[in-house]
């Protein structure tokens, strides 16, 4: 039976206002679940993106919506939206490695730049503003599990910290334009999310893995695979955020939102040879430099203030996953040992995930 997207949503609210909600970065994988979800919700959205690691595909579906606009921009230049701007939620910035290092001053501009020019039309239009931080401000942490109060362990001068950098930097802007012009500001520091809509081969654990396994080529792990993440899959997080921007204007963050429980990354190349049932090999590989070794939140604040927990079981989450990927990379679906997607959904309907998503509301 297919579970019906808005059923799981609705979960997160009641937000009964509406707003005109700019979502930058909204034709990327989390922005494009994040513009779905405001939609459903009643608010206007306009999808600001330069389309640089995100995809119009990712937001086909929305481009006859009548509350739905497209801008193409690239948010190191200011941003002008006409009328009023009642949310702004800054996603704009690749989030891959792969993508990240490619053009790193590119990166590095567009989380500092971009920060400020999106916190300077929030200022102008009395918008709250939601910035999708990053557990790797926490770097190659000392401390395992990380809270907010860890101030972190980055490598300011490696090949990440364009990245790592950039987003510290930009939640520093933040919290300036909030102690000097008093903006609204919400910082959430995302840890690895999941889920359909994610890029083929961007080197990030699930997608990589997954596709690899559906083609039957060797899985590739950097490192001896001890090493640990912690997998949000894409709807607890979307939750997450919605729920933290409209929690009350003294909740700034930062925040962590992400799943505390913690998988070693050979742990979860097994759990989708198993789920897919391929026969694909490990192919082991030198870790790259500054590559965390441990990764996990602690969620306590996010559970306190906002009400949130993850919902979704990572074997629940990684079969939808694999679902997707399973079309996109052209696979027959019988040729895999997954259903297809509305199957998929469906195993959500078991009555223990059924319980857990009523931690959101
Ligand atoms: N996916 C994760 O696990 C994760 C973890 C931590 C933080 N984040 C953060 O969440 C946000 C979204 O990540 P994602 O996984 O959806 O990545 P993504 O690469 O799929 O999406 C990023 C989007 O931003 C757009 N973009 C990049 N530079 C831009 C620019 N200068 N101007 C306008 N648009 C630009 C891209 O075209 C893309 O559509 C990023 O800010 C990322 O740092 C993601």
């Amino acid at each position: 039976m297919k579970v019906d997207r808005r059923d799981r949503y609705r979960r997160a609210g009641p937000f009964p206002e509406r707003h005109r909600t700019v979502v930058t970065g909204g034709a990327g994988f989390i922005g494009s679940h994040l513009c779905d979800r405001l939609l459903q919700r009643g608010d206007s959205v306009i999808c600001v993106d330069v389309l640089q690691t995100g995809s119009m595909d990712n937001i086909r579906a929305l481009l006859n919506h009548p509350k739905f606009a497209f801008q193409r921009h690239d948010v190191r230049e200011p941003l002008a939206v006409s009328g009023p701007v009642d949310r702004i939620y800054n996603l704009a910035c690749p989030a891959s490695p792969i993508h990240y290092q490619r053009d790193p001053i590119g990166t590095l501009k567009t989380c500092v730049l971009g920060a400020a020019n999106l916190l300077e039309l929030a200022n102008a239009k009395g918008s709250r503003i939601l910035q999708a931080s990053t557990s790797e401000v926490y770097g190659d942490p000392e401390i395992h599990p990380q809270p907010e109060a860890y101030v972190g362990h980055v490598n300011p001068i490696g090949p990440r910290a364009c990245y790592d950098e950039g987003k510290r930097a930009a939640e520093a802007l933040f919290f300036d334009y909030r102690r000097t012009h008093e903006v609204a500001i919400k910082v959430a520091r995302i840890f690895n999310t999941y889920g359909p809509r994610m890029l083929e081969e961007d080197g990030r654990v699930v997608s990589n893995f997954i596709v690899q396994a559906l083609r039957g080529e060797p899985i590739t792990i950097y490192g001896s695979g001890a090493q640990t993440r912690s997998f949000c899959f894409i709807d607890d997080l979307v939750a997450g955020l919605e729920l933290l921007m409209e929690s009350p204007e003294t909740v700034t963050g930062p925040c962590n939102l992400g799943n505390p429980e913690e998988t070693s990354v050979e742990e979860i190349a097994r759990r989708i040879l198993a789920l897919t049932g391929s026969r694909s090999g490990i192919d082991l590989r030198p870790l790259p430099q500054d590559d965390p070794k441990r990764r996990r939140p602690v969620i306590d604040r996010a559970a306190e203030t906002l009400g949130w927990t993850p919902k979704i079981r990572l074997e629940d989450g990684l079969r939808e996953t694999i679902a997707y990927f399973s079309l996109r990379v052209g696979q027959r679906k019988d040729e895999v040992n997954v259903a297809n997607i509305e199957s998929a959904r469906a195993r959500r309907r078991s009555p223990r995930s059924h319980d857990v998503e009523r931690a959101h509301t």
